[in-house]
């Protein structure tokens, strides 16, 4: 089969290549029991963008895209064979059929990722051939930061849509933090009609002297929430939805200031935080609180229930944050004092431990699983919680070897908020260089694992934290082209770090560059950012030298 620039790389291709099979007006599309959701995506998208018709029609039919299950393929694995009478589609299960139909968009060219055609009377074809795929990870993931940017419920959608064309299926949904409260709650307001906005912003990162002297704000109703879920689901994508607890709160005290610790700040006058870093104003450990946020999740897991038939090994995940809680307020507070000392507990530290343990039960006893960030590991855990290793690869190993499942997403590697290049074109930079190389050489697997500990590797997400992306189109700058190699790194079974043909996933990038514009992805070329993506004088805040091995 043609070399047509599969990203991500295929297990296994074989081509004929003598042989075309041509899509037209008269190509039906059959699909068994089982496969109906590939079939309705691949008229609506592929019939959009090609402009043919792929009515229904019966499996002997001369010309047919075929859909079928196959129960001796894997999770997610699919085999598509392009032949005389067209393409047969066979998943190991529905998940596998929809990313044989992903990759089959792929063989059809840029055109294929339009919502109409652009060249009526093209022809479309593929070469006759095989190709056998599965994915190396279940968890592949993307993390999204809506609250230090509230990205709107279209780009939303459009992420998920890039997230399927990738074949990413876990889409983390950080929704709150200190600058902003991003989901309605019905029993409690004011977290939006007041947590979901702030009256300007600064600029560019802490050091810097610019503020956006407008408000900025936005949330999504409990039907955006569904819409999205649904949305997700039909791309075989997860939602996991992410409320940082105990730290990361303030837009929620700004909001409803019992919350904080009001003995020690005036949480009336507190808003939600225009600026960056992270913030003093954490929760208070009393009661009150945790009945909060309680009826919070309550509320929350309707609106992102489980879904073991479609996602077995991880369905029911919910985030609760628990990274970088500062203690300060903690150690001040007569209450907060007073409740170390009714738990019978050491220290703040303890408290925190507490604050999630509680969580953990809460949510276990909902037949969910709590995950949070790897802080929550100080302080023991309950067995089915999982952890996303952030802070470099040690919180995965220890997550791994006390027996939790973990997401690596160490922030040396696969932070896409950090720069991509040194230099001053890239618009407020932030961090470590991270290139496109870079990516594509993370290596998911902690090497001190052994193959029983990494076996609680679910896989793998990238994180896009927004306080310097002011717009979608300053997340796609971020995001591309590095969550392309991001996903054959969670996708492909690629050989040792220092073994990946780079070379090679370029040359297939030329041909995904023309599918990302199509899509009207904003990606960064490889020569350096076009001169509306720069922002020059804008502070960030570039690490200079490599990222620490840890
Ligand atoms: C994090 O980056 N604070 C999880």
């Amino acid at each position: 089969m043609m070399d047509t620039g599969l990203i991500p790389a295929p297990l296994v291709v074989e081509g004929a290549p003598d042989g075309r099979f041509t899509l037209d007006a008269d190509t039906v599309l059959w699909a068994a029991p089982g496969t109906e959701g590939t079939a309705r995506w691949l008229s609506a998208v592929l019939g959009a963008a090609l402009g043919l018709p792929l009515r229904p029609g019966p499996e002997d039919a001369p010309q047919a895209v075929r859909l079928l299950l196959d129960d001796t393929l894997g999770p997610e694995a699919y085999r598509l064979v392009a032949g005389d009478t067209g393409v047969e589609i066979r998943g190991g299960d529905a998940a596998g059929v929809f990313w044989g139909a992903q990759t089959l968009r792929q063989l059809l060219g840029p055109d294929a990722f339009r919502r109409a055609p652009v060249r009526p009377g093209a022809v479309h074809e593929i070469e006759h051939g095989v190709i056998e795929d599965a994915p190396r990870f279940r968890w592949r993931g993307l993390m999204l930061d809506v609250s230090r940017h509230f990205m709107p419920k279209e780009g939303v959608l459009r992420y998920l849509d890039l997230l399927a064309a990738h074949k990413l299926n876990v889409f983390h949904f950080h929704l709150t933090d200190d600058q902003g409260w991003r989901v309605q709650i019905k029993r409690y307001p004011r977290l939006t009609e007041i947590g979901s906005w702030r009256a300007r912003t600064k600029f560019g990162h802490r050091a810097s002297p610019l503020w956006e002297e407008k408000p900025h704000g936005g949330f999504y109703t409990q039907d955006d929430i569904r819409e999205i879920v649904a949305y997700a689901a039909e791309r075989h994508i997860a939602v996991v939805p992410e409320i940082d607890i105990p730290g990361h709160s303030q837009a929620a005290i700004a909001a409803y200031p019992e919350l904080g610790n009001t003995d020690v700040v005036d949480t009336a006058s507190l808003t939600v935080w225009d600026n960056w870093g992270v913030s003093k104003n954490v929760l208070a450990p009393t009661e009150a609180t945790l009945r909060f946020y309680e009826a919070v999740f309550e509320e929350l897991l309707d609106l992102f229930p489980a879904d073991p038939d479609r996602f077995p090994e991880f369905s029911g995940f919910f985030h609760i944050g628990g990274d970088e809680c500062a203690k300060d307020q903690w150690r001040e507070s007569a209450t907060a004092q007073a409740r170390i000392r009714e738990l019978g507990i050491a220290d703040e530290d303890a408290l925190q431990s507490w604050f999630i343990r509680h969580f953990d039960t809460w949510l276990t006893a909902r037949g969910r699983r709590l995950i949070g960030w790897d802080e929550i590991l100080e302080g023991g855990l309950a067995p089915g919680a999982a952890v996303s290793s952030w802070r470099g690869y040690q919180g995965g190993v220890t997550a791994a070897r006390a027996g939790h499942d973990v997401v690596m997403c160490p922030e040396q590697h696969v932070y896409l908020d950090y720069r991509q290049a040194p230099g001053e074109d890239e618009p407020v930079p932030i961090a470590y260089v991270r290139t496109l190389e870079d990516v594509y050489r993370f290596e998911p697997v902690p090497p001190q694992l052994t193959e029983a500990e990494a076996r609680h590797v679910l896989g793998t997400q990238a994180n896009v934290w927004t306080e310097v992306m002011e717009d979608p189109a300053r997340v796609d700058y971020q995001a591309f082209p590095r969550l392309a190699a991001f996903a054959e790194v969670a996708w492909s079974r690629l050989p040792a770090s220092a073994e990946r043909d780079f070379a090679g996933f370029e040359r297939r990038m030329d041909a995904h560059y023309g599918r990302l514009d199509a899509l009207g992805v904003a990606y960064r070329e490889p020569a350096g950012p076009r001169p509306w993506q720069r922002r020059p004088g804008v502070l960030g805040r570039p690490i200079e030298g490599a990222p620490p091995n840890v």
